[in-house]
């Protein structure tokens, strides 16, 4: 969701803006704006895309060496000029960006309107920016102070960076629920919504805290206050990220480089962890808490998205094989339905980000109620990497792509590592089995590397649904939430209505949909209930749909009845998620790329979700 960079320091800002919120296009956006100052203060916006607001201010004065900007991903007001950012105070002193919901805005709108404030947009934000200038000009305060005042009277989640007019030397930046990180260069501070922005310039950054303003000078250090009033000493922390691994190397699109970089991002999150020679899995981050996790009652898996699919894996995984049951929770709901938690309840939050919103305020709740809270996050340093009481990093390495691929693949092989490191101290699995599990689990970074074979044959495959209008995804057991997967991806970047179920519920409802234009993608590899899943491709096909199954190499049941057929590597059946899952991913990836879809940035889609 919403961008946001900013910059000061030696440099011309204009350029280093630009770059930036092209770096954080992948976030989700539908229009940006930039404010530059030379002393005075200079706001421009456009509607669109970061290309299109450079094309608007050709020729235009962009000159300054402290600047502001962001890309905006609408909530109160729709995606035009008047309501993207920065915003201007009333007095036009100050210009603002923000990411992130002032929930209190309307009363606090409604009284300045009364005090005769005018306001342009229809945003929150607006709001914010004129209370800041408010509180400065009727209670005599500097800017930091205003900025503090304000902050305490409002009620709600952000990030936000200001420029003031007439001072060229001062950036105030300020987070509560948003993200927001500084970069310190040689004299000079960058500051953006993640890192990928500043890691061309600096590998030096400090990630302000919840109800932190930082007053970040052209020279010397940055100071941080609390909205408390409490001073707080920065800490400085080195980024492991490197820019080859935020830049597209030679592919069309990030996602389809992320789907490439499989095998070696599984390869990464199970580096040092799976120790075949030793025959034992380490889990560094959480070996304090292992214990407590293998005494639960029950844990509690709470994610969104394509993290709640990978959640469901992790639910059969730790059933199957470590035997504790498992619940799986959508942050949205878990957080508002008044969830029964106890003490020694362990939840297990997933998120690629590690900032979305409604995952971070479950296990906020779920915390204050007395649960255990693990974390499996890519993101390092994310809000909720931060505030969970130990975790495992999914070592994907960044993922630019809207639609999670190499993130959700790095997922399940953490979930599978913690589940085998569970089974294994609760004695749920024999020696002989954990070992073959080891050695399988090690070989599938090759598997992964064959399956990705199948690419040329998907690409002629999505070649006959460009025209679709609908899909069936169908798994058991394990594929059934591959199916979920496979089902939003295609959602997600081509616009295909998608729906995913298990196949035996088919003929509870949707094979009512069943005729000659319907897809079905059947996930049939399973070898537990492979002959229940050929009974319902027979189904499929007696009624005439089309269908398209992923199967073990080698099969020859399914290729009889199937449309088309993609093979994948055979393994060990709770490892399929990881195979299984690229081939959807490549048949969502080329259908959208036939359609003409913008695959890295889908419509109305933003990567990292802030906002409830
Ligand atoms: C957004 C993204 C999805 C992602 C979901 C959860 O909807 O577009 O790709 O799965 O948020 O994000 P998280 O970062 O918590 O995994």
């Amino acid at each position: 969701m919403c961008g946001i960079v900013g910059y000061i320091g030696p440099k011309e800002a204009y350029p280093i803006i630009i770059k930036g919120l092209k770096r954080l296009e992948y976030r989700g956006y539908d229009s940006a704006g930039i404010a530059l100052s030379n002393g005075d203060l200079r706001l421009y916006k456009k509607a669109g895309r970061v290309s299109d607001l450079e094309a608007s201010v050709k020729g235009l004065d962009v000159k300054g060496t402290i600047g502001i900007g962001h890309t905006r991903w609408a909530t109160h007001g729709e995606p035009n000029k008047v309501n993207a950012h920065p915003h201007y105070s009333q007095n036009r002193t100050l210009a603002m960006i923000h990411n992130g919901i002032i929930e209190n805005y309307a009363s606090l709108r409604e009284e300045m309107q009364v005090r005769g404030h005018n306001f342009l947009s229809e945003t929150d934000s607006e709001v914010l920016i004129h209370l800041i200038e408010d509180v400065q000009q009727s209670e005599s305060v500097d800017l930091v102070e205003a900025v503090r005042i304000a902050l305490n009277q409002v009620i709600g989640a952000y990030a936000i960076v200001i420029l003031a007019k007439g001072d060229n030397d001062t950036l105030i930046a300020a987070r509560k629920g948003s993200p927001l990180v500084i970069g310190i260069g040689e004299d000079e501070h960058f500051i953006a919504s993640d890192a990928t922005p500043l890691i061309e310039y600096t590998k030096n950054v400090v990630y302000l805290n919840d109800e932190e303003i930082a007053i970040i000078p052209r020279n010397g250090d940055m100071r941080i206050i609390t909205i408390a009033d409490q001073e707080k000493t920065p800490y400085i922390q080195e980024l492991e990220m490197n820019l080859t691994a935020i830049e597209k190397g030679g592919y069309d699109h990030f996602m389809l480089k992320e789907i490439f970089e499989q095998p070696l991002s599984i390869r990464d999150s199970m580096r040092g962890r799976l120790r075949m020679a030793q025959e034992t899995i380490a889990l560094g981050g959480i070996s304090e808490y292992e214990d407590k996790m293998a005494a639960a009652k029950r844990i509690i898996m709470v994610a969104c998205g394509t993290s709640w699919h990978a959640a469901l894996v992790g639910e059969y995984l730790f059933e199957d094989i470590a035997r504790i049951p498992v619940e799986v929770e959508y942050g949205s709901e878990f957080r508002y339905r008044n969830p029964i938690i106890n003490e020694d309840d362990v939840v297990i939050a997933i998120s690629q980000s590690g900032e979305t919103a409604d995952t971070l305020a479950a296990i906020r709740m779920a915390k204050s109620k007395g649960a255990t809270i693990i974390g499996i996050c890519n993101v390092v340093g994310s809000s909720i990497a931060r505030e969970t009481d130990a975790g495992s990093y999914t070592h994907a390495g960044p993922e630019i792509g809207v639609a999670s691929t190499k993130a959700f693949t790095a997922q399940v092989a953490v979930l599978t590592l913690m589940a085998l490191r569970l089974a294994k101290k609760r004695g749920t699995i024999e020696r002989t089995r954990f070992h073959h599990l080891l050695y399988e689990l090690e070989q599938i970074p090759f598997k992964v590397e064959k399956t990705l074979d199948v690419n040329e044959k998907v690409m002629e495959i999505a070649k006959h649904f460009v025209n679709t209008r609908n899909f069936l995804y169908l798994g058991r057991g394990y594929n059934f939430p591959i199916a979920l997967e496979g089902a939003l991806k295609l959602k997600e970047i081509s616009y295909i209505h998608a729906e995913g179920y298990p196949a035996a519920e088919m003929k509870h409802g949707p094979i009512a949909l069943i005729d000659e234009n319907m897809p079905v993608v059947v996930v049939a590899t399973n070898k537990g209930t492979y002959e229940k899943t050929v009974s319902n491709i027979e189904e499929i096909r007696a009624r005439k749909g089309i269908i398209i199954a992923i199967v073990t190499k080698g099969d020859t049941e399914v290729k009889r009845l199937a449309d088309y057929i993609i093979e994948i590597p055979e393994t060990e059946e709770m490892l399929v998620p990881l195979l299984a899952s690229i081939p959807l991913q490549l048949l969502a990836y080329h259908i959208a790329v036939d359609r003409g879809c913008a695959v890295d940035m889908p419509r109305n889609l933003a990567k990292s979700v802030t906002v409830e």
